[in-house]
């Protein structure tokens, strides 16, 4: 990496997260009370970005934000934990994704309806390419797969290595697939891509890309299978998930597993210990309420790992 540069750059996606905490989960036609409200920030790719900010890493994010609320909201709640962004000056007109979770208080378990209706891609001009060439890694996902594809190629072919979070997908982001060589896939959507019948078949057909450096899949309180290039041709380990001291909510849990796995790759650590020290850092997210708000800081991961 170059004096100055960034160790990830993320170019996918930023929401805004209005969380709504109901006692029992509703049912349809049902009415109920609420017991919290909360707005944060979340998203595949910022949300791994705060995770790897917090445990040191310098992180910048390619986004598409206007002028109104919602993108105001980003803005500071992003540079706040020291994301540097740069903007597609284009977009003045663009809101982020926004999300409305309901948090069903008793278990941490949640579901998400989310609006991308007014999103804009990041813009990659010149200067944001220049960006891409010196970082120490970029960080991906689906959600805006045709308009950063190019850029993210042309790094690639550079030697910036790609580790890249997918949870749908679209025409694009399959190719994008192809270019990451990190990938870390929810079990569910790694099976029906590869019709796979299994973590451990899974992983090995997504090892089958060539190039691939590590292909894992996780699987909430279940822990994560991983097999990475060098290792025993065929071989699929597993790493079990942490357990937390009390699950408050688990929104979030892989996007920071991602961000702390990226950390991991930037520092220079073998694949094994990447996988631990993400596992770890998503079982505290666990701990705590929001996607970024709930990432831990490298000091309480390095306490959570020596108690564990
Ligand atoms: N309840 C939990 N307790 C401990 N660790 C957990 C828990 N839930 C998730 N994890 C850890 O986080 C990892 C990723 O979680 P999961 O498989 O749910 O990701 P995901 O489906 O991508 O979630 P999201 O996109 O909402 O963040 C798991 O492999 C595990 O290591
Ligand atoms: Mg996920």
């Amino acid at each position: 990496m170059v004096d100055g540069a960034f160790d990830i750059v993320g170019l996918g996606v930023a929401t805004v997260d209005d969380f709504i905490v109901v006692p029992e989960y509703p049912e349809r036609n049902s009415k109920h009370p609420v017991v919290g409200t909360a707005r944060q920030g979340g998203g595949l790719t910022a949300t791994a970005l705060v995770a790897a900010a917090r445990l040191g890493c310098r992180t910048a994010q390619l986004i598409g934000l206007g002028q109104n609320e919602l993108s105001r909201f980003l803005r500071q709640s992003l540079a706040r934990e020291g994301i540097a962004l740069f903007e597609n000056p284009d977009a003045r007109d663009a809101e982020p994704f926004h999300s409305v979770i309901i948090s069903e208080a008793s278990t941490g378990e949640r579901s998400i309806l989310w609006d991308d209706r007014k999103t804009t891609p990041p813009r990659i001009g010149a200067a944001e390419r220049q960006l891409l060439l010196s970082a120490g890694c970029l960080f991906v996902d689906h959600v805006f797969a045709h308009a950063i594809i190019d850029a993210v190629k042309e790094a690639k072919n550079a030697g910036v290595p790609v580790v890249g979070d997918f949870e749908r997908s679209n025409d694009a982001s399959l190719p994008l697939m192809d270019l990451t060589d990190h990938i870390i896939l929810p079990l569910a959507y790694a099976v029906s891509l590869t019709g796979a019948d299994g973590p451990d078949q899974a992983v090995r057909a997504l090892m089958r890309t060539p190039g691939r450096s590590l292909a894992c899949v996780t699987d909430s309180e279940r822990g994560s299978w991983y097999a990475f290039a060098d290792d025993l041709p065929g071989k699929v380990r597993r790493q079990y998930a942490f357990r937390a001291r009390k699950v408050v909510d688990t929104t979030g849990c892989g996007d920071v597993f991602h961000g702390a796995y990226a950390a991991g790759l930037v520092k220079g650590l073998p694949p094994g210990e990447r996988v631990r020290r993400a596992s770890a850092a998503a079982a505290l997210k666990a701990e705590k309420q929001g996607a970024q708000s709930g990432a831990p800081t490298l000091e309480e991961l390095e306490a959570f790992l020596r108690e564990a």
